[in-house]
């Protein structure tokens, strides 16, 4: 599902300049959990918004889906980001104003979804993640646990194979934590591919391969 091969990111130039990618080698498999850690500044959040494609490497080669990214246009690559990769992040990137409910249903309103379907596909996934009763409050109005339970529904409303997810639990106190690692591994369990970059060993001790980063080079292939 994602290749890559010798990816190299630098950030800025002359004295400024930070090689936080130093050639990095892939391969995650369909239906992979994929474990990603390392310290602090070793370079996880900027690999992950590479497969992400939210960034692109400076140089190397990258396939998602055996589709080599460079020949995709800007809107090609919305179009992935939007409809085949859900994103969790550590502080949950809600839309403040926005209610539970429409913050899962805004990425099927960015894909032309009829307001029937989104209505109904929006409540299954707040049922899903046991929030059907906080449809209509805002996420100032909810716990973290809470807050990133909304953030994996809104992830999953375009049905996206690959879940890609930075530090999901940093925020969280243990309870919350394993609350969503059990969503983690039923998604998992249901055929969806998932890449988690943590620091939290009870999540790296389920994932079927964990990668280690240190200093954006892949340390070793083991735990
Ligand atoms: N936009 C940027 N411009 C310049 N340097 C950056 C930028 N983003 C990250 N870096 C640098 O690249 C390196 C890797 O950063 P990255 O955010 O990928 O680390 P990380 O492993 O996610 O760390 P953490 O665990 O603290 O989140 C760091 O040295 C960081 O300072
Ligand atoms: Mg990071």
């Amino acid at each position: 599902m994602i290749k890559m091969k010798k990816i190299e990111k630098i950030y800025g130039t002359g004295t400024a300049k930070v090689e936080a990618l130093r050639g990095i080698d892939l391969d995650i498999k369909k239906n992979e959990f994929f474990g990603l850690i390392g310290p602090s500044g070793s370079g996880k959040s900027t690999l992950m918004n590479i497969i992400g494609c939210l960034d692109v490497p400076t140089s190397g080669e990258y396939y998602f889906e055996e589709k080599d990214i460079k020949s995709f246009n800007h809107n090609q690559l919305a179009e992935i980001r939007n409809e085949k990769i859900g994103f969790v992040f550590q502080n949950f990137n809600l839309l403040p104003y926005a209610t539970t409910f429409e913050n899962v249903e805004i990425p099927m309103i960015f894909k032309g979804a009829r307001a029937k379907e989104r209505k109904a596909r929006t409540m299954e996934l707040l049922d899903a993640v046991g929030l059907a009763g906080r449809a209509h409050h805002k996420p100032s109005e909810l716990s973290g646990g809470e807050m990133q339970r909304v953030a994996i529904a809104r992830a999953l409303a375009n049905n996206p194979s690959l879940i890609l997810a930075d530090e999901p639990t940093g925020n969280l106190d243990t309870k919350s934590g394993d609350e969503i690692l059990a969503i983690f591994e039923n998604l998992w369990k249901q055929g969806h591919t998932l890449v988690v970059i943590t620091h939290n060993p009870n999540i790296s001790k389920r994932a079927q391969k964990v990668v280690k980063l240190k200093d954006g080079s892949i340390e070793n292939n083991n735990r």
